[in-house]
């Protein structure tokens, strides 16, 4: 079994195994691509959150924050293109019976093609040793220029097929190249055909009143039917922004990798408001700004890199993804997109009223263009999770997990650890609980040994572990243990809430971006 593979299942057990994340409703067998957060999930998710509201929100002065309704008017999701253009092409294998998404069929062939240059560089990176050169190795090796032209070929193709709605075109180059159903090997494919993945759902208790609504399968439209309210309550003058995170709905066709695509998940996203003929320069600050506030996080410069769109959605004139080099390889973690006035004008022709604003400096009324950033909660959950999970082995030859997440989104700050319940340790661990719950989230346990207590807060990424000892009742000092380090250190209790602090601290984040 590839590497790669075993990281993800460890990952996916891992989850389980210690809170964070579960099949949701498990005990009847589960519901296909959608999960629960667990105790520590719930903690590690807000904090997310409040990563990236407080980069936004609090951070810039001229962006705000909503929170709107799941379900919205109809009407809404035919202006924006969803009820005619949401839809994704799918193919069923007649044989196997089973569905798939055509273009990620595609896709995946040329993530093959893509594996194959890979190993020819590694193999050369081998052979030639320190004089390798692989920029220029990239450009001349015969065998990987024609595996890349090869791929860009083909992306190239599908891009256009789908741009054009050429469905046969994308059945046939599934079967010009060959591409087999991955589980059972039949090539035996039926004609592409569109699915829309909005979830339908009625409001009304009668079954002739009731009106036929959607779930959201994305947060912007909340905020592009708020646009002026916000506008007008904030005053705030463009270039401003509206941020929102809530759930978002999308019946996909084919739901694997865990949570990387749910059927029900969550978004971050913030629409920008500026002036026409701005929004490009705008794009290319955004596309560098949220970046920028990925590294911050330390996972490695190297995992993430950017994917300008070929294929531009029905309302952008320019797009990127922010890819991340999951257990699984590069794929989309954020969309930054220039949704141009699309989104604006289409909720001005469907619902009869102005959606503009005055430009005193241009004199004239008009439709803000739209920079829009939307990264997936539930993905940068992955991303983390998966890249801060690892097994060591100690200078003792013994072995721990650690799941090192960048201490402000750790579930838990520090676990408060009396070495043993009885003589007065339990008592004054708690004076020290109770002392510092107001400021951090903490976690207090007296049960076994407390090497076995280090490894379950390694697992589940608390930064500091504080062991209180019989000398601790006499000088008032207590051990902390860092994650990472594994260092010990005594210190004063005094000192405990400043120590945390400085560690897990918003602020140290938000500095870096
Ligand atoms: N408003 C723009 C928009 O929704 P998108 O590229 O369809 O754009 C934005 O989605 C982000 O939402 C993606 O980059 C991804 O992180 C997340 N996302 C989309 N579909 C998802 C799914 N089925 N499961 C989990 N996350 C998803």
């Amino acid at each position: 079994m590839a590497k790669q593979e075993d990281v993800f299942k460890k990952v996916i057990s891992h989850a389980k195994e210690y809170g964070f994340i579960f099949p949701s409703s498990e005990i009847y067998d589960g519901l296909s691509a959608v999960y629960d957060y667990g105790q520590n999930g719930a903690e590690l998710k807000n904090n997310i959150k409040q990563y990236w509201w407080k980069a936004m929100v609090q951070l810039n002065e001229n962006i705000v924050g909503i929170d709107s309704a799941i379900l919205m008017h109809p009407t809404t999701w035919k202006a924006s293109g969803h009820v005619d253009a949401f839809n994704d092409p799918l193919i069923d294998n007649k044989d196997s019976k089973k569905r798939f998404r055509a273009d990620v069929l595609v896709e995946d062939y040329c993530l093959k093609i893509e594996e194959k240059e890979k190993k020819e560089i590694e193999k050369a990176a081998k052979r030639f040793g320190e004089s390798f050169d692989k920029d220029q190795f990239v450009a001349t090796n015969p065998k990987v220029l024609e595996y890349k032209t090869k791929r860009e070929a083909i992306l190239s193709r599908l891009a256009r097929s789908l741009e054009n709605e050429d469905l046969a075109d994308v059945k046939a180059l599934i079967e010009e190249l060959e591409i087999a159903d991955p589980d059972t090997g039949s090539k035996n494919w039926t004609e592409v055909r569109q699915f829309n993945l909005m979830f339908g759902t009625k409001l009304g208790a009668s079954a002739d009143s009731a009106m036929d609504l959607y779930l959201r399968p994305e947060t912007a439209q909340g905020i592009f039917v708020n646009f002026l309210n916000v506008q007008k309550t904030s005053r705030h003058k463009l270039p401003f922004g509206i941020a929102q995170i809530g759930k978002a709905f999308r019946n996909e066709i084919v739901a694997r990798q865990f949570i990387f695509r749910m059927r029900e998940f969550e978004q971050m996203e913030m629409q920008f408001f500026v002036a026409p003929g701005t929004e490009l320069e705008f794009y290319e600050q955004w596309k560098q700004k949220r970046l920028n506030w990925h590294l911050a996080l330390g996972l490695g410069d190297d995992n993430y890199r950017f994917h300008d769109h070929e294929k531009l959605a029905h309302y952008a004139n320019a797009a990127a993804d922010i890819e991340f080099n999951f257990p699984f390889g590069f794929k989309e973690l954020e969309g930054i997109h220039s949704r141009t006035d699309f989104d604006l004008k289409a909720h001005e022709e469907f619902s009869g009223r102005k959606l503009q604003i005055f430009d005193p400096e241009r004199n004239e009324n008009y439709v803000p263009y739209v920079v829009e950033t939307s990264v997936g909660l539930d993905r940068l959950f992955l991303a983390l999770f998966s890249h801060c999970l690892r097994d060591e082995t100690l200078e003792d030859g013994s072995e721990r997990t650690v799941l090192s997440l960048p201490p402000a989104l750790a579930p838990i700050k520090a676990a408060i650890l009396p070495l043993m319940k009885k003589d007065g340790l339990a008592e004054y661990a708690e004076q020290i609980f109770n002392d510092l719950k107001y400021d951090f989230n903490l976690f207090y346990e007296e049960k076994d040994a407390i090497g076995k207590r280090y490894r379950r807060q390694d697992a589940i990424g608390t930064p500091y572990c504080i062991t209180i000892d019989h000398d601790s009742l006499t000088n008032h000092t207590v051990t902390i243990r860092d994650r990472d380090t594994m260092q010990q250190e005594r210190v004063p209790v005094s000192e405990l809430r400043r120590i945390i602090d400085e560690k897990t601290s918003f602020r140290n984040l938000l500095a870096k971006i």
